[in-house]
């Protein structure tokens, strides 16, 4: 294919190459793959979505329980709207047999588990949801013990006998435990969890106390600098590969759970199906609220087949139970908004209406399960009140007016926000009440303390012939992130202590991930700007990172480009660079603080990849270079 390079602007001159993608190193991360790197894969193109025994039951989970929750779920309705999964979380087995090693369920529990010869298998148990249409999941952890045998020693369905009996999780066991999960029980989805690589450190006098192998931490959830993420990576990496063999049909899901450790919101998408942004959710708003944040700014990292995590929903305990129907509203729409799996955690054998009224809101869980799979970008941000606006295939938009705070408050939802026209109208549909209105330019309302109305909107777009990229994270993936040195993301909503109280000196999040791409904002939550030029639409990313973005039929990708103004380093140059489908198109020339902005236009009809790359080739300082894609789009 020909390639043409248009540039156009003040203060940079156009470069036009004509150098094909092999002549750059193969070992060079910014080096165009003219691929998607991540795994295309058949399941969860859209949020998974079911029921988990956790937040309902701990470890004390049984058959009656869980398949009384599927039932529920299919003489509800629920599993009409998506509700597939019936996961069995921590409390379900017996022990690891010896010397083969293959694990025995808690029969006494799961009494359909028990098998001639005393041996226990869940094949009738998942032939039982699957009669119902439903799937399967299980649990497990990566090391070799799992989190129950720390933190719920008081439960009687603790892995029993030795040493070795007890070490039910997967370390050394990968292949045969997937195998005996995936081929032998039929199992379709599987939560790996992370205590045994996080809490049974020599250390830990529970280690010896209860008679555990000591492993040392790979994990510290207080420090990314003592975490070995590659060594985390690796070992999800190895399950996944055992999962890709042992289910040649794809049908599977892996859900990561190592609570937003070891950076695992930037390279999650890479391994798993989902993977958890956080630690655990309570049911405490100021818990949601953090588990939210540490979702709410990753859009870009999400995508069909790869999501964000903040965990199960805990609608129906605590402060989201039925006196608290604002509030449970509220965390349902905030998970339907930035793509969250939808895991029902309550005794669904008797639920109130209420509350199956909120899991079981059609329009909210279609904004979920919306196949563009984009997840809603924060338009507006405060810590009273946040704008959530979600793109969705057929071009409509919904957005959520979110009150995070205990007054009453009032909110201005405008067009520009909603990147639609300003002086057209806009129509709204309020999901959660149904109501219909209409506004010209701006429109305002009344929200209770805790309140999130959420809408359906469609108006004239502002971009009539094309597509922001930043409206479309589902399409984009953060292939490289230009992140150095992993650091805490410091913008999620700090809780006062789920455990302990205020005992000690508060809970600092460690999740990794700060300066990651971001939609419509810089790395570091900044309004994007240009030399003192502000724009409201577009990609904030650091140097030395490539995005992969998926043209669905657009001819032309245009940006303005430059170093933002929000940048430390003030002193190196960024060059701006478009591939598609592999093949150079365009190339800014160097760019540098203080430059007003570049218009960067390339020819990319007939592409199917694009691949955009902010490039700093020689870094003088140590301080990370900010680049704007300002006003990011495909266009026809
Ligand atoms: C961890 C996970 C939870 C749950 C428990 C089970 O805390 O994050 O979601 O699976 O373990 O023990």
């Amino acid at each position: 294919m020909l390639i043409r390079a248009l540039l156009a602007s003040a203060a940079i001159g156009v470069v036009a190459f004509a150098q094909p993608a092999s002549a750059l190193s193969a070992a060079d991360p910014l080096a165009p793959t003219g691929r998607w790197s991540i795994p295309e894969r058949a399941q969860a193109r859209t949020p998974p979505m079911g029921w988990n025994s956790w937040n309902a039951f701990r470890t004390e989970v049984d058959e009656a329980k869980v398949l009384g929750a599927a039932q529920a779920m299919v003489d509800s309705g629920l599993s009409n709207l998506g509700y597939t999964y019936v996961n069995i979380d921590d409390g379900w087995w017996l022990r690891r047999r010896q010397p083969d090693g293959r694990l025995e369920i808690r029969t006494a529990i799961f009494p359909s588990a028990q098998i001639e010869g005393g041996a226990s298998s869940f094949r009738p148990f998942t032939d039982a949801l699957h009669r119902l249409r439903l799937k399967a999941g299980i649990y497990t952890d990566i090391g070799r013990n799992a989190c129950s045998q720390a933190y719920d020693l008081h439960s009687p369905n603790l892995p029993e006998g030795s040493t070795a009996e007890r070490e039910v999780g997967l370390a050394g066991h990968v292949d045969q435990d997937i195998g005996l999960y995936f081929q032998e029980w039929g199992f379709d989805y599987i939560k790996v969890d992370a205590c045994g690589v996080n809490v049974y450190g020599p250390d830990n006098p529970l280690v010896a106390a209860q008679g555990y192998t000591p492993v040392p931490p790979l994990i510290d959830q207080a420090s990314i600098a003592r975490t070995d993420v590659a060594a985390v990576k690796g070992l999800y990496e190895s399950v996944a590969e055992a999962l890709e063999h042992h289910n040649p049909d794809g049908d599977y899901i892996l859900a990561i759970c190592n609570w937003g450790s070891a950076d695992v919101r930037a390279w999650g998408k890479d391994v798993g199906h989902m993977w958890r942004t956080s630690g655990d959710i309570t049911p405490t708003w100021t818990r949601m609220l953090h588990n939210f944040d540490s979702a709410s700014t990753r859009a870009l990292y999400a995508q069909p087949g790869a999501w964000n995590d903040p965990d199960i929903l805990f609608i129906g305990h605590g402060e989201f139970d039925e006196a608290h129907l604002t509030e449970a509203r509220s965390h349902f729409s905030l998970w339907a908004m930035i793509n969250a799996p939808l895991l029902i955690s309550y005794d669904l054998r008797q639920a109130p209406q209420s509350l199956m009224d909120i899991w079981g809101n059609a329009d909210v869980v279609a904004l979920n399960q919306d196949p563009g799979g984009h997840q809603g970008i924060i338009a507006y941000a405060s810590d009273d009140v946040q704008i959530i606006v979600k793109t969705l295939a057929d071009g409509r938009k919904a957005a959520a007016l979110f009150n995070r705070g205990l007054g009453e408050t009032e909110v201005t939802l405008t067009a520009a926000q909603l990147k639609f026209a300003p002086d057209a109208p806009v129509r709204l549909r309020d999901l959660w009440d149904g109501t219909e209105s209409a506004f010209t330019g701006e429109t305002a309302f009344t929200l209770a303390p805790r309140q999130t109305l959420v809408f359906a909107a469609s108006g004239t777009r502002v971009l009539t012939d094309g597509l922001y990229v930043s409206e479309i994270p589902g399409a984009v993936n953060v292939a490289v992130d230009g992140v150095v040195t992993p650091e805490p993301d410091p913008v999620i909503h700090r809780m006062r202590n789920a455990w302990g109280e205020t005992r000690g000196s508060g809970e600092r999040p460690t999740y990794a991930g700060w300066g990651g791409a971001r939609a419509d904002s810089s790395p570091y939550d900044e309004a994007l700007k240009i030399d003192g030029q502000g724009f409201d639409t577009g990609v904030g990313v650091l140097t030395n990172s490539r995005l992969e973005i998926r043209n669905d039929g657009f001819a032309r990708f245009q940006a303005k480009v430059g170093v933002d103004d929000s940048t430390r380093n003030t002193r190196d140059a960024v060059r701006f660079v478009v591939y598609g489908d592999g093949r150079l198109l365009a190339e800014s020339g160097p760019m540098r603080f203080g430059q007003a902005p570049a218009l960067l236009s390339a020819d990319v009809a007939g592409v199917r990849l694009v691949e955009i790359v902010a490039r700093s080739d020689a870094l003088t300082s140590d301080l990370p270079l900010v680049a704007v894609w300002g006003e990011a789009a495909l266009r026809r």
